[in-house]
């Protein structure tokens, strides 16, 4: 009963704004390194339903997936979140409602699957957070980001917003323990070390520049 009570405050806003400080207020923390730019984010969203598409569930932190849930719960729309952990989705499926898919899948390969799906459909919202990345040695991360990238592309049309996490626009941005290695990556990559490092690049090569970028970098298309 408890739990379907504290459910239903999440369905109820009508302020995007107060949604996303109560979020981070009571699920996450109001100094996180990611409140700004996804409360912007969320503002950006003005409380429209949205078609919002995540790689990565929550896993601590930001507590994305339920974010975005509580989005359409209160807003309207649908979410797709993706991971390739059977577990944390297993765990996740308890808290969030009907207007939410929790799929466990390589995250290049539901994004794929998603577009062939949904001919003719954009995505409102994406953001990418899936691979962990190692800021010292990012370019697993920033690869498997691009394939993202590259998959989801069909679904980005006028207007969606992409939000990238862990891509730092400047090198005060880059977690202190990466700073010294981080110029010799930006001189080779042209962009800061993080998982959004070869997106940045590939987005910037088509003349789409962030239209936010701190921590994480936001764009609209
Ligand atoms: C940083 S966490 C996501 C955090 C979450 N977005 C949040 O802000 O609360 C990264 C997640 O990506 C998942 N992951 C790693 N590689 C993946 C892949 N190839 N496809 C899908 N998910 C992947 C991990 O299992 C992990 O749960």
């Amino acid at each position: 009963m408890a739990d379907r009570l504290r459910a239903g405050r999440w369905a109820r806003y009508t302020d995007p704004s107060a949604l996303c400080h109560d979020h981070f207020r009571w699920r996450s923390s109001v100094d996180h390194v990611n409140y700004a730019s996804l409360c912007f984010l969320i503002g950006q969203m003005g409380g429209r339903p949205q078609t919002i598409l995540e790689t990565g569930v929550s896993a601590w932190g930001t507590d994305s997936t339920r974010l975005f849930d509580s989005y359409v719960r209160s807003f309207g729309g649908a979410f797709w979140s993706v991971d390739i952990d059977s577990q944390r989705v297993a765990w996740l499926r308890k808290s969030v409602g009907g207007a939410t898919r929790l799929v466990c899948d390589d995250s290049v390969v539901f994004l794929d699957r998603w577009v062939g799906e949904h001919p003719g459909e954009g995505a409102d919202v994406v953001y990418l957070d899936s691979w962990d990345v190692d800021f010292s040695a990012p370019l697993p991360a920033a690869e498997h980001c691009l394939r993202e990238l590259e998959a989801v592309t069909p679904a980005l049309r006028a207007g969606a917003l992409l939000l990238i996490d862990d891509s730092p626009g400047t090198l005060a941005d880059v977690p202190v323990a990466a700073r010294e290695s981080a110029p010799a990556l930006y001189a080779e990559f042209g962009a800061w070390p993080g998982k959004g490092m070869l997106a940045q690049t590939f987005l910037a090569g088509r003349g789409i520049r962030p239209l936010r970028h701190g921590y994480q970098a936001l764009y609209r298309f």
